[in-house]
């Protein structure tokens, strides 16, 4: 350890070191040098900077002299739902076009894994049955990407590319690059429920997105329609979602996010074929893509320079 390291408190829900000397190295090589404390040492107490992803709630409140709180993530859920969260901190978020280039390669997986019938040519494969099904036709089928950031605009333009019609959903009015359709607000959600037969949820988790996919939205999507949510679990009632699924009113859904992560072994998921289950790995974090966008908030932070990728605390995202 050098004397004038900068020191970032770090914390991340694996607990693993090497991951912490990985964003070291990289960090390091941006920075100068550079130790990550972890955050529930009393080292880091005295840090400016924090890179974290679900930290303790109430820990970063006891770090008296920060500046930024980095999201080891996209989201930002699990630092807005702490309500100890110093006020004095801005949060920033990652954008990290790799990120967006995995969670859209992992959308395209799931749509075409369904489509093509893997889970039922897999089951024959088993049993070294050798039989084709009718393939579906898929050219121009509607495809529903809610929540359109930097991700889902990449998951949209990517499926539009593939052949599929596909809509973006937003929160307020925007116009999305050809030939990708725009709706928003209520009516333009449930439109979207109504006309598409896959329905992608990359929303951000705030109170307004928190249960949008309960019965009443699965009701209103059409018969045999699936589901993918590379969102957050809690957007989906889970319980409303099985019971979609169970009665043929859904042909299924492909979720990496889930209300109670990991997912209790219990869960009634986890027996559902219909059901294909990730543990929420669609898009990992890779320090060596994500480093520049965190040396350069610790550097923005530092010397009291905007930040980029600032989180709305209100807004929630
Ligand atoms: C992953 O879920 C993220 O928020 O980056």
């Amino acid at each position: 350890m050098t004397d004038n390291a900068i020191k970032i408190a770090y914390y991340d829900n694996t607990d693993s070191t090497e991951k912490r000397q990985w964003w070291q190295a990289c960090l390091s090589d941006r920075l100068g040098p550079c130790t990550l404390v972890p955050l529930t040492e009393e080292a880091a107490l005295s840090c400016e900077f924090a890179l974290v992803w679900y930290p303790p709630k109430g820990r970063l409140a006891a770090l008296d002299n920060l500046k930024v709180i980095i999201s080891l993530g996209q989201g930002v859920d699990h630092l807005i739902s702490d309500p100890d969260l110093p006020e004095q901190a801005a949060i920033v978020r990652l954008v990290d076009p790799d990120m967006s280039h995995a969670l859209s390669q992992w959308v395209i997986l799931a749509i075409l894994d369904h489509l093509r019938d893997g889970p039922y040519y897999r089951k024959m494969a088993e049993q070294k049955r050798f039989e084709g099904r009718d393939q579906r036709q898929t050219r121009n089928l509607p495809v529903a990407v809610y929540g359109m950031g930097a991700i889902g605009l990449e998951i949209a333009r990517r499926l539009a590319g593939l052949g599929f019609d596909v809509s973006g959903w937003s929160r307020s009015e925007r116009q999305f690059p050809e030939p990708i359709k725009s709706a928003h607000g209520r009516t333009g959600f449930e439109n979207l429920l109504a006309s598409c037969d896959i329905h992608v949820c990359i929303l951000p988790l705030t109170p307004e997105t928190t249960h949008l996919f309960d019965s009443k939205s699965f009701a209103q999507m059409k018969k045999g329609a699936y589901f993918i949510n590379g969102g957050r679990g809690k957007q989906v009632v889970e319980p409303d979602l099985l019971a979609a699924i169970r009665s043929g009113h859904l042909a299924g859904a492909c979720l990496d996010v889930f209300a109670t992560e990991p997912l209790p072994a219990d869960h009634p998921f986890w027996e559902e074929p219909a059901i294909t289950i990730w543990p929420h790995v669609a898009a990992q974090t890779n320090p060596d893509t994500a480093a520049a966008q965190v040396a350069a908030a610790i550097t923005a932070a530092a010397n009291n320079q905007p930040l980029s990728n600032l989180v709305d605390k209100k807004r929630g995202y």
